[in-house]
């Protein structure tokens, strides 16, 4: 019975490797096995029921899948070879220098993300601890203090993976450097990183395949109701503006919604509780989300299916420093796309 869970988990886990379309000499090269190593894996997924071949497009072979897509609207006249498909990587809360913070999460996360072939990912703010002069008990809650050993931490460790680029915003933690001697965290990341795009303080937005997306950092605490504020957020936002997916940093909490036709992620964090959180009786959820969807020419959401992935206490180092100690940076070159 365990095997057969293993089997499972490592078939489900190829299985989202394996692109539809995509060239099976690039996947054998990117996992280092064997053509009969690879028929091995493909006869594995469908004795799993997971349906995928291998067929010759213009002289080159590449995988060919059955896949099924939840539809979001009750259109059924959906014209599929128009639409395009957009694989992103949510993460958020980093909270670097923080004793709890969690750099091989993040460094799990964005490894998952280049297995997947995904090559964007969007941080959605509080990327370091931030500077408080007025809580004496902050110096021993970090083990990176102020802005350069914070900034330093983010321009050295954060994941670099050639070809994949980090669209990010500053959130809360992120401003206390500016409030408390003017330091911009985006200045300095990004002339040091060319892989990190800054989106803006507080909210920011970008469009994928047309798909608006708008990233929100929104500061305060959280409501009684998970969904209540996201909610309040929609509907001040203009039918004009109005984005296609929303995503928000900040509560380190988890969930996907739909409301008023945005799909809506509330995007876990990645750090452990913190002292604060502690204190104020706030629960703390680690996890990020992969989001598969697909789009029509307007920009408009056809089919949606975000993944969250969570982290549970025995994925944690509640060691003080261990991460600092035994944490390399994740830097992949020459990559296959
Ligand atoms: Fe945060
Ligand atoms: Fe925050």
């Amino acid at each position: 019975m365990e095997t057969n869970n293993v089997n499972l988990n490592f078939v489900n886990k190829m299985y989202r490797y394996m692109k539809n379309g995509m060239d099976i000499e690039l996947f054998m090269a990117k996992f280092d096995i064997s053509y009969s190593e690879l028929t091995g894996l493909i006869e594995l997924c469908n004795l799993y029921g997971k349906e995928i071949s291998i067929q010759e497009q213009n002289n080159k072979y590449t995988f060919k899948k059955n896949k099924s897509k939840s539809p979001i609207t009750t259109k059924i006249d959906i014209d599929d070879s128009s639409l395009r498909q957009t694989e992103i990587c949510v993460v958020s809360d980093t909270h670097f220098g923080n004793i709890h913070n969690q750099l091989h999460l993040l460094n799990d996360v964005y490894q998952e993300a280049y297995n997947r072939g995904i090559d964007t990912v969007l941080h959605v703010g509080d990327l370091v601890d931030g500077n408080y002069p007025n809580r004496p008990e902050n110096p021993r809650q970090q083990f990176l203090h102020g802005f350069d050993e914070q900034v330093g931490y983010v321009v050295d460790m954060y994941p670099k993976i050639e070809g994949m680029k980090t669209y990010y915003i500053l959130g809360s933690h992120d401003e206390t450097h500016y409030k408390n001697g003017q330091a911009t965290v985006n200045d300095w990341v990004s002339r040091c990183r060319d892989d990190m795009i800054y989106l803006g303080q507080d909210t920011g937005q970008i469009s994928i395949n047309d798909v608006k997306i708008v990233l929100d950092h929104p500061g305060g605490g959280s409501a009684q109701s998970l969904s209540y504020k996201p909610q309040k957020r929609i509907e001040t936002l203009e039918s004009r503006t109005k984005p296609k997916l929303l995503l928000i940093g900040h509560y380190h909490k988890s969930y996907a919604f739909s409301y008023r036709n945005v799909e809506c992620i509330i995007v876990p964090c990645l750090c452990d509780k913190t002292q604060f959180q502690q204190k104020q009786g706030l629960s703390n959820v680690l996890g990020a989300y992969f989001i598969d969807m697909y789009s029509d020419k307007n920009g408009n959401i056809q089919y949606f299916q975000p993944e969250e992935i969570l982290f549970d206490k025995k994925d944690i180092w509640d060691e003080q420093g261990k991460d600092k100690r035994k944490v390399k940076k994740l830097e992949i070159k020459n990559t296959y796309y």
